[in-house]
C-alpha cells in the first residue's frame, strides 16, 4: 500500500498531529473489534506524543500495549522505553496493568528474554508455528542510520524471518526488538520523525537504489497502511511540501 506521507510545520504540529492520528487508529480498532493492540516506540520523539496521548479519553481497558523495541535495561532506568512510556502515559491513565506487555530484560540472556516475549506475543495472540500475529498499531522512529526499532544496520536481526522477536545490536549494546516480518503483518504502521539530522536517513529511504542493509527502514514494507509523520525540518528535502 501506498505510503501517507504528511511533512508538518514544526515539531508541536508534529506532535498534534501524531496523537490525532493515533488517537483516530486506537479507537478505529477498537469500535471494529472491541479492541486496539499497539507496538510502541522508544527513543526521545514519541515522548511529548505519549503525554498527549494520556490527555485523552479513551476506553483504557481495551487498549493492549507492546514495544517494538527495547534496551536491555531496568525498567527504571533512564534509557528504558518501558520506563519512559510509563512516566509520560501508562502510569497516567486507568489502563490495567495486566493490559501491558513490556519487554522482559532481567534474563540473562537477552536471546532468552527475546524468545519469552514472542511466546508472550504468541499466547496473547494465541498463535503459533510460522503465524505472524497482526498488530492493530506499530509505532516506528528513524534513527540518523535509518535504523527502526533496533533494527541496526547491517545487523542479523534484520535477517531474521522465522521469529517475532529478535536480539537487536546497536554497536555491541543488546537490544531486543521486533522483526521485520512483525512489524510487516501490522494493520498500521506509524513512523513519527523529527530533526534535520534525519534527512539523510529519510532520503535513502525513500530513494529508488539504496541498500536495505544499509538503511534497515527500506524493509518495513507493511501489508497495511504506512504513515510517514515527519515535521519540516526532517522533511526538508523530500520534495513534499509542509502542511
Ligand atoms: C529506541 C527506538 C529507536 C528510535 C530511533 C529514533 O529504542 O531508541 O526504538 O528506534 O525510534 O532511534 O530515536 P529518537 O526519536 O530519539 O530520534
Amino acid at each position: 500500500m501506498k505510503p501517507t506521507i504528511e511533512v508538518l510545520t514544526d515539531k508541536a504540529e508534529l506532535i498534534e498531529r501524531s496523537q490525532t492520528v493515533i488517537v483516530e487508529k486506537i479507537r478505529g480498532a477498537i469500535a471494529q473489534q472491541g479492541r486496539c493492540t499497539i507496538a510502541l516506540a522508544g527513543g526521545s520523539t514519541p515522548k511529548p506524543i505519549y503525554g498527549a496521548i494520556a490527555q485523552k479519553d479513551l476506553p483504557w481497558d481495551k487498549l493492549f500495549i507492546f514495544w517494538g523495541d527495547e534496551r536491555y535495561v531496568a525498567r527504571d532506568h533512564p534509557d528504558s522505553n518501558q520506563g519512559m512510556a510509563r512516566s509520560v502515559w501508562l502510569d497516567q491513565v486507568p489502563i490495567p496493568a495486566e493490559n501491558v506487555f513490556p519487554v522482559p530484560t532481567m534474563a540473562p540472556e537477552p536471546a532468552a528474554a527475546a524468545a519469552s516475549y514472542e511466546q508472550t506475543l504468541r499466547d496473547f495472540f494465541q498463535v503459533s508455528g510460522a503465524a505472524v500475529p497482526r498488530l492493530d498499531i506499530v509505532l516506528l522512529g528513524l534513527g540518523e542510520d535509518a535504523h527502526t526499532a533496533s533494527l541496526f544496520p547491517h545487523t542479523e536481526a534484520l535477517q531474521v524471518r522465522d521469529r517475532l522477536v529478535t536480539v537487536g545490536n546497536k554497536l555491541g549494546e543488546a537490544r531486543l526488538t521486533v522483526t521485520v516480518p512483525l512489524i510487516n503483518q501490522a494493520h498500521s504502521v506509524i513512523f513519527i520523525v523529527s530533526g534535520a539530522n534525519k534527512q539523510e536517513a529519510l532520503a535513502h529511504v525513500f530513494s529508488a537504489e539504496s541498500d536495505d542493509m544499509a538503511y534497515p527502514a527500506r524493509l518495513i514494507q507493511p501489508r497495511g497502511e504506512v504513515w510517514w509523520l515527519l515535521d519540516a525540518a526532517a522533511g526538508a528535502n523530500l520534495g513534499l511540501s509542509a502542511g
